[in-house]
C-alpha cells in the first residue's frame, strides 16, 4: 500500500479498549466492533479531513436522504494476520474500484483513493490487536457511504458521509446451507442496481429469505427476473455449480455482483487445471444434472462467507439432496484461497497487500 501520505488524518484515540470483554472464540458475524471507526464528510463538492475516533453512535438529521431513499452503498473486505503478525488485505484495489462504481450508480460522489486505502490502513493499525491469528479468524472491514443531506426531496443528496467500521469475524454461516430456488422473487433486474453493492439490494432480499427460512432453507438462489430460468446468485454470495468435473458460474451482468471471491476462484481453479465455464446455468439443466447424478456440488462464494458448500436445493416443492463427496472441490478451493489470504501459500497472483 502507498507510503505517500498525502491525506492528513485527524486521530482521536479511545481512552480504553473493549477488547478484554470480547470472546473471540464465539463471535456472531458482524455483531461486535473494534475500538475505533473512521468517517469523512463530503459537502460543498469536496471531501473533508478523515477522522478516526472511538466507535460510537452518530447523530443525524431525521430528513437525511439515506433514511428516505436508501442512498447507501458498502463494501465487504477482510484483514488477515499471518504467523509473523503481519496484517494483509486481499485485493483491496478491487473493492475500491467497485465501491466507486457503486457510488456512481447511486449518484454519489467517488471517494478518493487515499481516504479509502490509507483510511483502512490507519484504522486497522490502530485496532491491530483485534486481528487474530489463525485460519478462520479475520477482521471484517465494512467501508460504507450514506447520504446525509437534509430534506426529503427525492433527489441525490448534496452531503455524504463515508465511514469504515471493523468487526472481528469467524464464519458467516454456521451449519449446513440448503437453498430454495426463487420462482417469483428477484434480486435484481436489467437496468437496475444489481451490480452495485447498494444497501437496498440486500434489504430487498430480507422478505423472500425470511419466507425461505420459514420453510427450512437458509438462503435463496436468485433467478433472472424476466424468465426465472437462469441461476444467478445465492443469497449474499455468488454461486458455483460443479457438474461432473466442470465448474460453472454465471457471468457478471447488470443483475449480478462482480464478486472478488468469485473472480479469484475462477482464476485459482483455472490455475489448478479445473475446467471452468462462465455461463448461465439453467434451472432445467440443474434439475437434469441432479436427477442423473452429474451435479456433484454447489457452493456460494463471498468475502463474508468465503466458500460455503450447499447441501441441497428445493425447486417447486421438491428437495434435491446433493451427493456427499469424499474430496469436495469446494473445500479444496477454499483451502487454496485461504492459504493465500493467510500467507500460508505463495501468492503467485499478487493478490495480497501488506498494511
Ligand atoms: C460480503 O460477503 O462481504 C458481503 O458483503 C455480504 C454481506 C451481506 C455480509
Amino acid at each position: 500500500m502507498s507510503e505517500n501520505k498525502t491525506q492528513a488524518f485527524d486521530i482521536k484515540k479511545a481512552a480504553e479498549s473493549k477488547i478484554a470483554n470480547v470472546d473471540f472464540e464465539n463471535l456472531a458475524f458482524g455483531n461486535i466492533f473494534t475500538d475505533h471507526m473512521l468517517y469523512c464528510d463530503y459537502k460543498d463538492g469536496e471531501w473533508g479531513t478523515p477522522v478516526i475516533c472511538p466507535y460510537a453512535p452518530i447523530e443525524m438529521d431525521p430528513s437525511s436522504r439515506v433514511f428516505h431513499y436508501g442512498q447507501a452503498i458498502f463494501e465487504g473486505m477482510k484483514a488477515y494476520k499471518d504467523e509473523q503478525d503481519d496484517i494483509w488485505l486481499f485485493r483491496p484495489d478491487e473493492n475500491f474500484i467497485r465501491f466507486n462504481k457503486s457510488a456512481t450508480r447511486l449518484a454519489m460522489p467517488e471517494v478518493p483513493e487515499e481516504v479509502f486505502m490509507e483510511g483502512l490502513k490507519q484504522l486497522i493499525n490502530i485496532d491491530k490487536e483485534w486481528v487474530r491469528k489463525g485460519k478462520g479468524n479475520s477482521l471484517y472491514l465494512r467501508p460504507f457511504m450514506i447520504a446525509t443531506g437534509h430534506g426529503v426531496i427525492a433527489a441525490p443528496s448534496a452531503q455524504y458521509r463515508f465511514m469504515i467500521i471493523l468487526s472481528p469475524a469467524k464464519s458467516y454461516y454456521t451449519g449446513e446451507v440448503k437453498v430454495l430456488i426463487a420462482e417469483h422473487f428477484s434480486r435484481a433486474a436489467n437496468g437496475g442496481i444489481g451490480a452495485a453493492k447498494a444497501a437496498g439490494n440486500y434489504s430487498a432480499q430480507f422478505y423472500p429469505t425470511r419466507l425461505a427460512n420459514q420453510q427450512g432453507y437458509q438462503q435463496v438462489i436468485w433467478t433472472d427476473d424476466a424468465t426465472h430460468t437462469k441461476l444467478e446468485e445465492a443469497g449474499t454470495m455468488n454461486v458455483f455449480f460443479r457438474i461432473n468435473d466442470t465448474l460453472y458460474t454465471a457471468p457478471t451482468s447488470e443483475r449480478i455482483l462482480d464478486g472478488v471471491t468469485r473472480k479469484s476462484i475462477i482464476d485459482l481453479a483455472k490455475r489448478e487445471g479445473i475446467n471452468v465455464e462462465v455461463r448461465s446455468v439453467l434451472v432445467d439443466e440443474l434439475l437434469a444434472a441432479a436427477k442423473d447424478g452429474s451435479l456433484k456440488e454447489m457452493f456460494g462464494a463471498g468475502t463474508a462467507a468465503v466458500v460455503n458448500p450447499i447441501v441441497g436445493f428445493s425447486y417447486q416443492d421438491t428437495y434435491y439432496e446433493l451427493p456427499k463427496q469424499d474430496k469436495p472441490l469446494s473445500l479444496e478451493i477454499k483451502d487454496k484461497l485461504t492459504n493465500i489470504q493467510y500467507k500460508l501459500a505463495e501468492d503467485t497472483f499478487g493478490w495480497t497487500v501488506k498494511i
